[in-house]
């Protein structure tokens, strides 16, 4: 089953596109996390009222040693939400993967920027890998290429990693991802916004609305 998060941990643009959009949950990551001005425990606990109790919290350790990295992915697994823990993909952050994959510890491997740091996260048994699109393409190669590359791994060698790319900017990118068949996307609140957006959706409202008042005035369909 697809699965589509929200890459914010803003309740007001939570609120509004859990509305309208079938979230799995967010993914975070420390600068959203720090930009929202509160600490991850309180941001978790006001995004789980407006999601529920079934919502998927995609976070990401800070430390920086192995050590660390399991230890702060120990503690994240004891908070009381469905969490799936976010190492870079770093020679580090594959060790701690590998070893945590051990155990029962949902992991998604993040900050990924090329087809061979993808593929070595699926190797080491992540659930989930985070390539940034966007970021990637910043940069001057192709980040659908990248993803692509990586799923066709994925698929040819039948590992069971979920891509869920991140780090979009616009409503092409995101269409263009979709059609590879990965199994997860993450959009911040601008782009989901975007894909609601068509120049030509509201005037074609406006002239349904416009030709049934002219013959029925303000009476509502079932009313004519
Ligand atoms: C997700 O894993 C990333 O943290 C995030 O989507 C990066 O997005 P950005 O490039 O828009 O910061």
């Amino acid at each position: 089953m697809f699965e589509l998060y929200l890459d914010t941990t803003n309740t007001v643009q939570l609120e509004r596109f859990n509305k309208a959009l079938p979230l799995k949950g967010i993914t975070t990551n420390p600068t959203i996390i720090a930009k929202s001005g509160l600490g991850l425990k309180e941001n978790l606990s006001h995004c789980v009222k407006i999601l529920g109790p079934t919502a998927r919290f995609h976070v990401q350790t800070i430390s920086n040693t192995y050590e660390d990295i399991i230890k702060e992915a120990e503690q994240l697994n004891t908070l009381p939400y469905d969490i799936v823990v976010k190492i870079p993909a770093t020679e580090i952050g594959l060790t701690a993967i590998n070893h945590l994959k051990t155990t029962p510890i949902k992991v998604l491997a993040t900050a990924i920027y090329s087809v061979q740091q993808g593929f070595l996260a699926a190797l080491a048994g992540a659930d989930y890998l985070a390539p940034y699109v966007n970021r990637i393409d910043a940069m001057g190669t192709n980040g659908i290429a990248v993803v692509a590359d990586i799923q066709q791994l994925i698929d040819q060698h039948q590992l069971n990693s979920i891509l869920l790319p991140a780090s979009f900017k616009n409503t092409q990118q995101v269409m263009e991802i979709l059609k590879l068949g990965v199994g997860a996307i993450t959009l911040a609140p601008e782009v989901a916004e975007q894909l609601f957006t068509h120049p030509a959706v509201q005037p074609a409202v406006n002239q349904f609305e416009n030709d049934w008042k002219t013959v029925f005035g303000n009476k509502l369909s079932y009313e004519s």
